[in-house]
């Protein structure tokens, strides 16, 4: 119904999608989930950096495991509450060598490919040891290819999206953008939190992380308009990343976004966040 969603890891385990719909959101993304159920870090794990309208999160994937998760759907599906496409983000268990991560995501996949509208692999969170790494070429082509085998079994295959980092280089990031094109993507969310923290106001020592919010926008704004030259109009692109008001809602989908997100905004913004920028873009 509308370009603008709720990005993934504030409702990791999709407990309150009726509310996210109600606030005006036209797509909601649930997870990271993982095959297996798992804590996260230890607290703290989350901090605010008000000065600089941002977030650190070292959450580390707390979630209840897909099984839970599609319990969960199959409930919200049955009662027919759900009027907004409804993505679920994978991503690998903390336990799983790197190795073994295509077998991971396909689990996940397994249990929640067909509840999903769309399905993120998300291989770009700071906070899983190893996880950062699989922006490969390689490893892109492994994950995506183990994904869709029993994605195309399914009577309507899911479109596939790949989450990439802000902290790649252009060239790099490009290059998985294309690898995962090439194994049926549907195209790309850029991008997830940065763990450069750069041109803070916050003292920041001592704090390890991924840092979201205002700080964000100029690089994800930016590798955004790279991979869409790069790509052409073919690629679905998402972007996400310092989104704080109706400006920086434009400024993305001027450089290439088709749908946005937000996360980090909604914390500072408020719950009438969405209104506001929806209202914002409309009266363009
Ligand atoms: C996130 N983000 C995130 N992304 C993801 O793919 N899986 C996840 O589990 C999480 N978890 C998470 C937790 C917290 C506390 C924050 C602040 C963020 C990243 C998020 O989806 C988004 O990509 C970035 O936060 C950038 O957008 P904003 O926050 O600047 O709008």
């Amino acid at each position: 119904p509308n370009p603008l969603g709720l990005a993934a890891g504030l409702d990791k385990e999709a407990r309150a999608v009726p509310a996210w719909q109600a606030l005006g959101f036209g797509f909601v993304e649930v997870g990271t989930v993982t095959a297996l159920p798992q804590p996260g870090n230890p607290r703290p794990r989350l901090f605010r950096l008000p000065a600089d309208q941002a977030i650190v999160n070292r959450m580390g994937f707390n979630n209840g495991g897909a099984e839970a998760m599609a319990v969960t759907l199959q409930r919200l599906r049955a009662r027919g509450c759900l009027e907004v496409p409804l993505g679920v983000n994978l991503g690998k268990s903390k336990v799983t060598p790197v190795e073994q991560a295509p077998e991971d995501y396909r689990t996940s996949f397994q249990h929640l490919g067909e509840l999903a509208d769309y399905v993120v692999v998300n291989i770009s969170s700071p906070n899983t040891p190893g996880l950062r790494d699989l922006q490969r070429i390689d490893e892109v082509r492994r994950i995506v290819d183990a994904i869709q085998g029993p994605n195309q079994r399914l009577p309507q295959p899911r479109p596939l999206l790949l989450k990439l980092a802000p902290d790649l280089s252009d060239e790099d990031a490009i290059g998985c953008a294309r690898a995962a094109m090439g194994e049926g993507c549907a195209g790309l969310i850029l991008t997830n939190t940065t763990i450069r923290f750069e041109g803070l106001t916050s003292p920041t020592e001592g704090l390890s992380g991924g840092l979201s919010g205002q700080p964000l926008f100029g690089r994800s704004t930016e590798l955004l308009r790279r991979v869409r030259d790069a790509l052409g109009s073919e690629a679905v692109l998402i972007g996400v990343g310092g989104i704080m008001g109706e400006e920086h809602a434009r400024a993305k989908l001027a450089a290439g976004a088709d749908l946005i997100q937000v996360y980090s905004g909604l914390i500072y913004g408020g719950p009438g966040l969405p209104r506001r920028l929806l209202r914002g873009l409309l009266e363009q």
